[in-house]
């Protein structure tokens, strides 16, 4: 039964019952109307309030907060006046004082009222109680079986107790998923504290302004135009009352990404340590010597080799945690994906290779940058070449590695955050054999059915560079009801393909609602062959991925959806670490989401990212099977 059916339920069963009053001949008297009246409000009015208060308990929200007041000085004033009128009520229910309205107010009035209060001050502890115990279900990781998996520090991740560390990323996927049921029998146990500042700031560090991003001409690579860089992948871009908004976009606009860079070797900016000030475009020097390959745990890694510059993102989990809680590890990866994938755009339009490092050692990192890894993760390094050098692709370098070290309190202080980022991190070995890496997973492909269709691949609209783009990019939610020629959606497909992919393990699907000549339903895109595989035509009504992406509008209007999955064979494969394949899956997922972003933007269409889904119903809607692949990321398309 549709919910807002439920909701309605008591008043059209109020609503039959007059009618069969009328039918009957014996019309309700106006004092039967109140008292019904009144026991429909107090349904509806003690309903809305245990919910409201089991629901601020359980979710840790602030008990008081300013727009609160006027819920509770309803329920207060209800209560009141069911104290005052409660023997009214009473009397016509036993229909012993009808027709003696006056006589229900009478001295007692006043010590019902108390009662009364008293019963709604209990009914609320009740309904705060239970949100405060309901699903007290916090995922407990056990971190034996990973630390103390007995395999020789120096093997490779991936065969360092691979199937732990599998099933500890499945244990935490299968947690972090949303289910209609799960909203009410969780409750997160991690206490996220207030939000910290939506800047980091150095305020004591010697800091220089960058000039304004659009200002940069130059040819050559030197200080400004790394500051160009770093604006076009966490700069404020655009104020929207109190609200900065970025250049990438992220997961509740709370964008946990910090940026930091080890510069080594560039013109109009001294070798060292800085962190982007993103709020004022300025970069604070923390040291004047910049990280090591060793201090990075990366060491010789041939992707670091001649590097100008290593850009270091990090997440500071609790600015999303206190948002997404369990899931949070999902967002800020996904927002990074997003970040990076700006970074490497930026790069190439400012003549430098961004090279992504699939190996370094996250608590080097941490230690190399002063953060509190269990406060603030490392969770990518890049390396800035000048473009003509060919890139390295998932280098292994000399270093050699020892597994995972999980638990402790930079584990436990956040949960199964803190516990999954130091499953998906790699720990630099003092010695040991050097391993090889395992092969990378043959690209698995689920089956689709019918006939493919060829998707048309149009040259690429003309636009005034990615520059451009990026810093006009903007999340939109609101979609016209036009149709997408498919002719657009072929050419944007195309633009989609990551030409280094940092992951094997990513597919991608397609919900279309309104595309000119193409039929409504699932499709795969087989990005190789540039077509779709038509996975499932019934039931695909803009209803049910609405439904599926927790009712947002966003998902139901759009000409069409993205839907971006990870083949979990082809992750638990990835060369540094089934864990730490995850961490790689999600990242490129929010790479292509950017992409996404960028394609459309070139061509006047709206795109926004959507974290928020129950994962079962958005599998069901694509036909996959869970224990082959997850849906990691949605993004809806239409015209603007
Ligand atoms: C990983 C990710 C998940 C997101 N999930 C949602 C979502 O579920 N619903 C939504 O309306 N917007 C979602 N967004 C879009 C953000 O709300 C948006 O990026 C943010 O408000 C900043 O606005 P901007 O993109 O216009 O800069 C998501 C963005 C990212 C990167």
């Amino acid at each position: 039964m549709p919910k807002l059916l439920w909701v309605a339920l008591p008043l059209l069963a109020a609503l039959a019952w007059l009618a069969l009053q009328w039918l009957r001949g014996r019309p309700p008297s106006r004092l039967a109307l109140n008292i019904g009246a009144s026991l429909l409000l107090l349904a509806y009015v003690g309903t809305t309030a245990g919910l409201g208060i089991f629901w601020v308990a359980n979710q840790q929200l602030p008990v008081f907060d300013w727009h609160y007041l006027f819920g509770y000085g309803t329920v207060l004033l209800v209560l009141l006046h069911l104290g005052f009128n409660f023997p009214l009520v009473w009397r016509w229910i036993t229909r012993r004082g009808a027709a003696r309205p006056s006589a229900a107010v009478d001295d007692a009035s006043a010590r019902r009222g108390t009662l009364a209060l008293l019963g709604g001050g209990l009914f609320a502890a009740l309904a705060f109680m239970l949100g405060l115990r309901h699903g007290r279900s916090e995922l407990r990781l056990d971190s034996a079986p990973l630390a103390g998996a007995g395999t020789a520090a120096g093997a490779a991740p991936a065969r360092v107790a691979g199937g732990d560390a599998l099933a500890l990323v499945e244990r935490f996927h299968a947690f972090s998923s949303h289910s209609r049921r799960g909203v009410l029998l969780r409750a997160p146990s991690v206490d996220w504290g207030d939000p910290p500042a939506p800047f980091k700031r150095y305020a004591d560090a010697p800091s220089i302004t960058l000039p304004p991003p659009r200002s940069h001409r130059g040819a050559a690579f030197d200080g400004v135009a790394l500051g160009t860089l770093l604006w076009h992948v966490a700069g404020v871009t655009e104020e929207r009352g109190t609200l900065k908004l970025r250049a990438s976009p992220s997961s509740g606009a709370l964008f946990s990404t910090e940026l930091y860079v080890a510069v080594r070797a560039l013109d109009g900016l001294a070798p060292g340590l800085w962190h982007y000030d993103a709020e004022h475009h300025a970069l604070e020097r923390l040291s004047a010597t910049a990280p090591d390959d060793a201090a990075l745990g990366a060491a010789a890694d041939p992707a670091l080799a001649g590097a100008e510059v290593l850009l270091l993102a990090t997440a500071l989990f609790r600015r999303s945690g206190h948002k997404y809680r369990d899931r949070t590890y999902r967002y800020v990866l996904a927002d990074l994906g997003h970040a990076l994938e700006n970074a490497l755009q930026a790069g190439a339009a400012l003549g430098r290779r961004v090279q992504f490092v699939h190996r370094f050692d996250e608590s080097r990192a941490a230690a190399a940058l002063g953060v509190d890894e269990a406060e603030e993760g490392v969770l990518a390094l890049l390396a800035l070449h000048e473009s003509a050098r060919a890139p390295v692709l998932a280098s292994t370098g000399a270093q050699r590695w020892a597994p995972p070290a999980l638990g402790g309190d930079t584990a436990e202080r956040l949960g199964i955050t803190g516990t999954l980022h130091r499953a998906t991190s790699l720990r630099a070995a003092v010695d040991g054999p050097s391993a090889s890496p395992p092969a990378s997973a043959a690209s698995s492909r689920d089956g689709a059915h019918g006939g493919a269709i060829a998707l048309p691949q149009p040259a690429a609209p003309p636009h005034d560079g990615v520059l451009a783009l990026i810093a006009r990019r903007r999340s939109v939610r609101r979609f016209a009801s036009a149709a997408l020629p498919l002719e657009t959606l072929g050419g944007l497909i195309a633009g989609l393909r990551t030409p280094d992919p940092w992951s094997a393990a990513l597919r991608m699907h397609l919900v279309v609602h309104a595309v000119n000549g193409l039929a409504a339903g699932a499709y795969r895109i087989d990005l190789d062959a540039h077509r779709l595989l038509p996975r499932r035509a019934a039931g695909v009504t803009r209803a049910a991925p609405r439904a599926a992406a927790l009712d947002q509008d966003v998902i139901g209007d759009a000409a069409a959806v993205f839907m971006l999955t990870v083949d979990r064979a082809a992750f638990a494969a990835d060369p540094a670490g089934a864990a730490r394949g995850y961490r790689h899956a999600l990242l490129e997922a929010g790479r292509v989401g950017e992409r996404l972003y960028l394609e459309a933007g070139a061509r006047g269409l709206g795109v926004c990212a959507v974290g928020a889904f129950y994962d079962e119903e958005a599998a069901a809607l694509i036909g996959i099977d869970p224990a082959r692949a997850w849906v990691v990321h949605l993004a809806a398309l239409g015209v603007r």
